[in-house]
């Protein structure tokens, strides 16, 4: 077992961690450097602002992922406006959101419920907005499938 590590084999790994090192910098520069145009800032109207803060007040992190970060327990909601429209059409998307919101919970048998929150009219709309909003980040395809 003597001398198994070999200069050789020490430069190597330098070498490769040093290129992994870079690499990952690269990356990150790459990522970081296309993200202004990627949020679309822009359109982040007063009633997207709301809508985050009824999305905060609800606590509707505590379920559901957006872009994969939150809990496990529902399903990722980042493009559930682009996945109820390829369901449905533009026109419907909105409405069948809203709808769905407010007939929960369902509470159909051997499936996973959701509180009804009682919004009003104005929270369901500028929920609705900042979903939409959500959907349209480019976030380089991610999550990779429209299921989520
Ligand atoms: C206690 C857990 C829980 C919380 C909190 C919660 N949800 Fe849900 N939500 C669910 C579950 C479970 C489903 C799936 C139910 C089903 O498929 O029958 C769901 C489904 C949805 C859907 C439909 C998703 C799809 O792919 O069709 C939308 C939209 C939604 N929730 C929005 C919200 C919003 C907005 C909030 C916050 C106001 C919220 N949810 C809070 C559990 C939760």
């Amino acid at each position: 077992m003597n001398n198994i590590f070999t200069n050789a084999m020490a430069r190597n790994t330098i070498y490769g961690s040093v290129l992994v090192i870079l690499l990952f910098f690269v990356l990150t520069f790459g990522t970081v450097r296309t993200l202004p145009e990627r949020v679309h800032h822009e359109n982040i109207t007063p009633q997207v602002v709301l809508g985050k803060a009824v999305w905060e007040q609800n606590h509707c992190v505590g379920c559901h992922t957006l872009l994969g970060e939150g809990s496990y327990y529902a399903p990722e909601l980042g493009n559930v406006y682009q996945r109820i429209k390829h369901q449905t059409n533009e026109t419907h998307a909105g409405p069948f959101i809203k709808a769905w919101i407010e007939i929960m919970p369902t509470d159909a048998p051997m499936r996973r419920q959701m509180p009804n929150f009682n919004l009003s009219k104005t929270e369901l709309n500028a929920l609705l907005a900042f979903l939409k909003w959500f959907s349209e980040i480019n976030a380089a395809n991610w999550p990779p499938n429209i299921e989520g």
